[in-house]
């Protein structure tokens, strides 16, 4: 591999304390520095992001918030905004993730914050994913309408700002991945879609994978399914696991 991987670590609602936080932050950022082909983005919970983000003066590592809503602000009990996590230093922003979706995160949602995180010059990292899989290639159609919805308000210029991950539900927290073959058919299907509503920009779309990623799968799916990189979520939160999967990616 010739570019550099982006590699997220999505700690979802983890680890328990800040202390740990610090540990982990630390074997990670480790890890980054000496990897040559992968730049890190950690997505810590919202709550340790400015204090994780305030001790860090490399460039090695950026910061993503796991969600956050579009609204500068406002009565909205529980939620944090774009525009705060941008302040704590997020530069990137998950949008779509699975796991939100399951909770009631509609495709109106994931569009209103993809545009706002674009409007505070922030990356979206769009999860995009079926929850099943059926014999009838349904994950098409699933794709195709959330890559539609999410994207509707991104003009064609500021796509190649916009990270779009596979990701689909039934991959993540399992003992196996998804076969690369089949994720590189999914790829070239995600820029066709795009080319159709944005036109030639779509090319050159940038497409990870996220779904049980780690370092016995993630050198066949750089190689084989022409991936810009990975959202990892259970080997992020294990510093030896992480480590060895920047290394696999080292030789990919
Ligand atoms: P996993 O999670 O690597 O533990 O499957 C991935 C994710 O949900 O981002």
């Amino acid at each position: 591999m010739n570019m550099r991987a982006l590699v997220v670590a999505n700690w979802k609602m983890n680890p328990p304390t800040f202390r740990e936080a610090k540990k982990l932050f630390e074997a990670t950022r480790k890890a980054a520095e000496k990897a040559r082909k992968s730049n890190v983005v950690i997505a810590p919970p919202a709550v340790f992001l400015r204090e994780l983000s305030k001790r860090y003066r490399g460039s090695r590592v950026a910061f993503a918030v796991q969600n956050a809503h579009w609204e500068a602000g406002g009565a909205h009990t529980g939620e944090i905004s774009l525009r705060q996590a941008h302040d704590a230093r997020a530069h990137y922003a998950i949008i779509g993730h699975a796991e939100r979706r399951a909770e009631g995160e509609t495709d109106d949602d994931v569009r209103k914050k993809v545009a706002s995180a674009l409007a505070l010059k922030m990356t979206p990292i769009l999860c995009v994913g079926e929850k099943e899989r059926t014999d009838g290639g349904d994950q098409y159609g699933v794709v195709r309408e959330q890559l539609r919805a999410a994207l509707a308000d991104v003009a064609p210029a500021k796509l190649g700002g916009v990270l779009v991950v596979y990701e689909p539900l039934w991959s993540v927290g399992k003992d196996t991945t998804m076969d690369p073959r089949e994720m590189h058919q999914m790829a070239i299907f995600m820029r066709k879609c795009i080319v159709d509503t944005h036109g030639d920009a779509g090319r050159s779309l940038k497409i990870l994978y996220g779904g049980s990623v780690d370092e016995k799968n993630a050198g066949a799916m750089l190689r084989e399914a022409e991936v810009r990189g990975f959202l990892v979520g259970r080997a992020s939160i294990d510093a030896k696991g992480f480590s060895a999967l920047l290394k696999v990616i080292e030789n990919a």
